[in-house]
Parts: structure tokens; sequence; C-alpha cells
């Protein structure tokens, strides 16, 4: 018996390895695959198997990426002196995504980020949803997506996984095809491409819920980070974290970014705001600009690493980890306040009820597709 088990466990590791396909054009100048990790992270869940993706480019950058919640495990990107950093929180095994409460690199849907009381009405019918944040619903109403087992297919330099939300799971209407493509170019960019069909109207709102530290030491806070968000308004919340539904300007608020400031800079200041989200919790309106000009563009001194986040979204979600409280692990550190930020790139929180907010409906026949993508360089 043990035996048997031993064989199968082997077997395991060899098809785990297979399916762990280190993406670049030339196969020899993969990585050999780390046999450990790629088994930590492999299972079966409902006969689905579970497995970690690899890709890998020629100026050092490597994405981990695991097909349970399409969720990014790790980015490493070379520093100012040519060493390799992770600059992703993450956990050490895959056990750690089915327990996680932060939603580390997952995708985030039906609806990211939150729906007041989790409700809303779309053609006249009123749909609730699981209320797992208070009265809200926040990403989906718990058990979503960023929690189940996506069909993976290995492409040239990308990976793409599916998934379909069934009518009236956790309340929503309409079965919605999800497809998320992750690339990783020459440039270092991490790109992201999103798409989605339906066949009944329905509301939807798909991110990624990565958190970075551009030092790669997540034991380090993040308040030290230089960032700049092209956003001349945000959209202020409630003590609920549900906006208001006013479109602020961030002039002469904490919440001007147009200049680079570094994160730490105005965020305890005693601004109600700020207390709400116990930092910066908020959905940034992004001026509508060229393909070339970044959304976000966040540095650190120490690394040299800079991020550089562009998309064809409206709206990104600057959350400064303020809900971590050293209750997740991994990377042989427990996550304390603020020692990761997540750049969401978004509709507009509770859309559904905010008559002036862009609409997150999508109706069948159309196609909903967006891109986001995450740009690594060194600033030295
Ligand atoms: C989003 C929310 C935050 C928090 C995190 C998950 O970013 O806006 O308030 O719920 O997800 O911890």
């Amino acid at each position: 018996m043990f035996h048997m088990k031993k064989i199968v466990a082997f077997a395991h590791v060899l098809l785990a390895g297979f399916s762990a396909c280190v993406v670049s054009p030339t196969p020899r100048e993969h990585a050999p695959i780390d046999k450990e990790r790629v088994s930590a992270f492999s299972d079966t869940i409902n006969k689905k198997p579970v497995r970690l993706y690899t890709l890998k480019n020629k100026n050092g950058m490597t994405v981990e990426i695991s097909n349970y919640g399409a969720t990014l495990v790790a980015i490493h990107v070379p520093d100012k002196n040519g060493s390799s950093k992770n600059v992703l929180l993450g956990y050490d095994d895959i056990n750690g995504y089915y327990s996680g409460k932060s939603y580390f690199g997952c995708v985030v849907g039906r609806y990211a980020n939150r729906i007041a009381k989790g409700s809303f009405t779309l053609d006249g019918n009123v749909y609730q949803l699981p209320q797992n944040d208070g009265l809200n619903s926040l990403h989906g109403g718990g058990n979503s997506i960023d929690k189940q087992v996506w069909d993976a297919r290995i492409m040239n330099d990308a990976i793409r996984f599916t998934i379909v939300m069934k009518d009236g799971e956790n309340g929503y209407p309409g079965n919605v095809k999800l497809t998320v493509v992750y690339s990783l170019r020459a440039d270092n960019s991490l790109v992201i491409d999103y798409s989605a069909l339906t066949d009944k109207s329905t509301i939807l709102n798909i991110s990624n819920h990565a958190y970075f530290n551009l030092s790669g030491d997540p034991s380090q806070s993040i308040l030290d980070h230089e960032i700049k968000i092209n956003a001349d308004a945000f959209t202020p919340v409630d003590s609920t974290l549900i906006p208001t539904g006013e479109l602020k300007t961030v002039a002469g608020t904490p919440f001007d970014f147009l200049t680079a400031k570094k994160i730490g800079r105005d965020i305890d200041n005693q601004d109600q705001q700020l207390i709400f989200g116990k930092g910066y919790d908020h959905n940034f309106v992004l001026n509508k600009s060229g393909d070339g000009i970044p959304a976000v563009e966040v540095e650190n001194k120490t690394t040299g690493i800079k991020m550089d986040v562009r998309t064809t979204q409206p709206g990104i979600q600057f959350y400064t980890g303020n809900f971590l409280n050293g209750t997740e692990k991994g990377r042989a550190v427990a996550y304390q306040f603020r020692t990761g930020f997540c750049l969401e790139t978004q509709q507009f929180p509770d859309a559904p009820n905010q008559p002036n907010f862009p609409s997150a409906v999508l109706r069948p026949g159309e196609t909903w597709k967006s891109r986001t993508s995450y740009t690594f360089s060194v600033v030295k």
C-alpha cells in the first residue's frame, strides 16, 4: 500500500512537471523546475488537477501561476543589482490558497469589490448575493472563482485559464464563460487579458488581487514606496466602504497622487476617508490617456524596482493592505499591516446601484474584454 502511494505520488510530481511548462521560445533556456515547489502546489479537486505553471522570459522575469483561482503565486524580477526579487505576497503551498482569506494574487469576480447590502436590480428583477463583508457582498460573495479550479491551456508565451460561472451561482444571473490569459513579454510586462460572454443579462467586474511589495522583502512595510496615480478624482466611501456616488477631486486631499509621493506620506492623516479605509482602500477614477501612459507608476528606491500599470478599465482600487494583521503566513513571514499593496483594475465598486457610475452590465451577444499590464523595470 505504502509502495503504491509512493508511485502515485511520484507520477503526480512527474505529471506536474510536464504541465508546469516553463514557456520561452527556446526550451533549453528553461530553468530547471523546482520539483518540491511544483509538488507543494499540485493537487486534485473533484477530479480536476491543480497545477503550478511558470512563465519565464530572457530578461530574468519569472511568473508562477496556479489554475486554482487563476492565481499569481510569485513574480520574480531583477533588482538594480541584477539579483532576482519576488515582488508578490503569497503562500508557500496550495493549502495556503485554499484557506487564505486575503485574496492573494487571485482573479476576483463575478463582481470584484463591494455591492451594497449584496443586492442589485437589473431589468426590474432584484438579485440577492451572499453578504460576506458585514452587510455587503465582497468579491463575488465568498467561495467564488478565486476558490475554484480553472481549466488551463498552455500557449506560446502565455497561459490561458477558463471557467464557467453558473446561472444562479452566488445569486448572479446568467452562465458566464470567463477567460483570463496571462502573457509574459520580453520587456518584462505581464499582460492580463480578460474576456467574458453571458447567456443572460448580468453584471460583471473582474480583477486581479495581487499584493505587491517591490522591496522583495515582505517583512517590510510598503509605506516608503513612491507612487503616482494618473487620476484627478476618486470615489469616496461610507463607513462600510460603499461609494457615496460622488466623484471627488483629489486636489488638496491625501488622495492626490498626480505627482509621485510616498504611500506613507499622508496615509495617517486625520482624514475621514482614510479613517474609513484604515488607509487607502479606494477606487481611483483613471484619467483617460493614451495607451502608452501608465495609470500608475510605483517604485521602491532600495531595490530600484519600478512597476507601471496600464489598463483599459475605468477604475483602480488602491488598497494598502490595511487588513493584513499577521494571520496570513508565507515566504517565512507573517504578513503584517501594510506589507503589500494592491492595484485592482476594475469597474467602479457598487456600480450596479450607482446611476452615475459607468455601467457594469453585460448582455447576451456582447463580449466583455479588458486588458491590464504590469511592467517591471529598474531605476538606478
Ligand atoms: C479589496 C477591498 C478591501 C479588502 C481586500 C481583501 O481590496 O477593497 O477592503 O476587503 O479586498 O482583504
